[in-house]
C-alpha cells in the first residue's frame, strides 16, 4: 500500500457516537485519510497493513476520538479567565467583560490574545470552535488569521451591538451594518475552507429590532450561520421583557428579527417556556448548554434533559470566561456535574453520563452547528478531525485497569484527563499538535 503525503492511515482503537448518542467501539480498526477525508474505514484489518511504514499505529493505551466542538467561546474573554464570579451577568458585563473589550481596538493586543487562544484551545483538543470575537472588524479578521495560522476549524463572529449602558462600546447602527459588512468581506478574502463567519448580535439587551432585523436579513441572503445569547439569567429575562414588551418571550424577540434558523445557535436557554422550545423546535435552532459559566456567574443550573426529550439539537460550549476555562474537557465534567445536582433536586430525573456528554462535545455539537454532514464522527466523507488519546502518560493519568476496555478507558480520560492525554490533534488530516 503507498501512501501519498496526502494521505494518513491509522491502525488501533477508536471509539465516536452515532446520532442516537450511542458509543461506537472500535478495538482494531482502519481509518484511511485522503486530502484530509476520511476515504475508508475497516473493522479489523489484516495485520499485513500495519508493516507498511506510512501507516501510523497506535499503542495499545491509546485510542482516536472525534475532536471537540466547542459551540461557544468569547475569544476576547481570555484574560478573564477565573476572575469576576462576584458578579451576576449583567453586572459582570459593566464591571468586567466590556472593559476588557475595549481594548481590542489595539490589534497588537489582539493578535498576542487570539495566538494564545487557538494554542490552547487547540491544546485542549478543540478542533472546531464557534467563537465570539471583538466589537471591532480588524481585530475580529485577525482572530481569523489566528485560526487560520494554527489550523483550526471555526466560526468566527464580529460582535454587533448599537446599544450599551457604559459609555463608548458599541456601534450605530450605521456603523454596525458598515462594520459586519466589511469583517465579512475581509474574513472571506482570507480564503480558507477551515473558518466562516457567523453573524453574532451580542444579545437582545445590546441590539435594537431595527439592527437584529438588519442582522436576520444578512444572515439569510448570505446563508450564514448566527450565534447569540438567550434566556441566561433572570434579570436579563426581566430586562428584555421590558426592553420588548410587544413580543410574547425572549425567545419571540429573535424570531421576529428572523434571527432564528436551523444555523443558529442560542447559549445558556436556561428559563426557556414550553412555547419557546417548541419555537426552537419549529425553527431547528440549537442551544449551547455552558454549565461551568452557568455556575460561576450563578445563572442557573439548565435542564438538558428537558431539552433533548424536546429534540431541541444541544452543543457544549466552555463560555469563556463566564466560564472558567477553555477546555471542552472541563465543560464535559461540570455539564456531568450540574446534570448530578439537578438529579438531587428533582424526582426521576435521570442525570447525564459520560456517553452523553461525549456526544454533546463531539456529534451533537457539530450537528447544533449544523455541521455535523461534515464533521462530529468517523464516517467515510467526514472530515478526519480527530484527537489521539493515550490513558498512560508518564506525567498523567495511568493506565492501572488491568484488563480495562475502551468503553473503561474513554470513561476515565472523560471522568479525569486533561490536556496531556491529548496526544496528538489532527483537523482536517493535518497534525495541529
Ligand atoms: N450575554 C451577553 N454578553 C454575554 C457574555 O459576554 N457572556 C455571557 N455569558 N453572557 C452574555
Ligand atoms: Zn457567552
Amino acid at each position: 500500500m503507498s501512501q501519498s503525503s496526502k494521505e494518513k492511515i491509522f491502525i488501533g482503537s477508536f471509539i465516536h457516537s452515532n446520532e442516537c448518542g450511542e458509543l461506537i467501539v472500535i478495538d482494531r480498526g482502519m481509518i484511511h485519510v485522503k486530502n484530509g477525508k476520511i476515504s475508508n474505514i475497516i473493522i479489523n484489518p489484516n495485520s499485513n497493513d500495519e508493516k507498511n511504514k506510512n501507516v501510523i499505529v497506535l499503542n495499545n493505551t491509546q485510542f482516536l476520538i472525534p475532536g471537540f466542538v466547542d459551540c461557544h467561546i468569547h475569544a476576547v474573554q481570555l484574560p478573564n479567565l477565573g476572575v469576576g464570579y462576584d458578579k451576576e451577568l449583567l453586572e459582570w458585563l459593566e464591571h468586567y467583560t466590556f472593559p476588557l473589550e475595549k481594548k481590542y481596538i489595539d490589534e497588537k493586543f489582539a493578535e498576542q490574545v487570539f495566538n494564545t487562544v487557538v494554542k490552547q484551545t487547540i491544546k485542549s483538543g478543540t478542533t472546531t470552535a464557534c467563537y465570539f470575537a471583538a466589537l471591532y472588524p480588524k481585530a475580529s479578521v485577525i482572530l481569523g488569521q489566528a485560526v487560520i495560522n494554527k489550523g483550526q476549524r471555526a466560526l468566527i463572529g464580529k460582535i454587533s451591538m448599537n446599544i450599551t449602558r457604559s459609555d463608548n462600546y458599541y456601534e450605530t447602527t450605521e456603523e454596525s451594518i458598515i462594520n459586519i459588512n466589511k469583517f465579512i468581506e475581509d474574513l472571506t478574502k482570507l480564503n480558507s475552507p477551515l473558518i466562516k463567519p457567523v453573524i453574532t448580535p451580542r444579545f437582545a439587551l445590546s441590539c435594537d429590532m431595527t439592527l437584529m432585523k438588519k442582522l436576520g436579513k444578512l444572515a439569510k441572503e448570505k446563508d450564514l450561520h448566527v450565534q447569540t445569547h438567550v434566556s441566561e439569567n433572570l434579570d436579563e429575562i426581566e430586562a428584555v421583557k421590558n426592553m420588548f414588551p410587544e413580543y410574547p418571550s425572549y425567545t419571540a424577540v429573535y424570531d421576529g428579527a428572523g434571527l432564528l434558523t436551523c444555523k443558529t445557535v442560542l447559549a445558556h436557554g436556561i428559563y426557556l417556556s414550553d412555547d419557546e422550545i417548541a419555537l426552537l423546535n419549529e425553527r431547528g435552532t440549537a442551544i449551547v448548554h455552558c454549565p461551568s459559566s452557568n455556575t460561576c456567574l450563578k445563572s442557573g443550573l439548565c435542564d438538558v434533559q428537558r431539552l433533548k426529550s424536546k429534540s431541541i439539537k444541544i452543543g457544549l460550549g466552555t463560555d469563556v470566561s463566564g466560564g472558567q476555562s477553555c477546555s471542552i474537557l472541563d465543560a464535559i465534567r461540570s455539564a456531568l456535574q450540574v446534570s448530578t445536582h439537578l438529579s438531587l433536586i428533582k424526582e426521576n430525573y435521570r442525570a447525564l453520563n459520560y456517553k452523553d456528554v461525549f456526544h454533546m462535545a463531539t456529534l451533537g455539537g457539530a450537528a447544533a452547528l449544523a455541521m455535523d454532514n461534515q464533521i462530529g464522527n468517523f464516517e467515510v466523507g467526514k472530515e478526519f478531525d480527530a484527537l489521539v488519546v493515550d490513558i498512560d502518560i508518564s506525567d498523567g493519568l495511568l493506565n492501572n485497569l488491568q484488563s480495562s476496555t475502551l468503553e473503561e478507558r474513554l470513561q476515565k480520560f472523560i471522568y479525569s484527563g486533561d490536556d496531556r492525554n491529548i496526544v496528538e490533534v489532527y483537523v482536517s488530516g493535518c497534525k495541529v499538535k
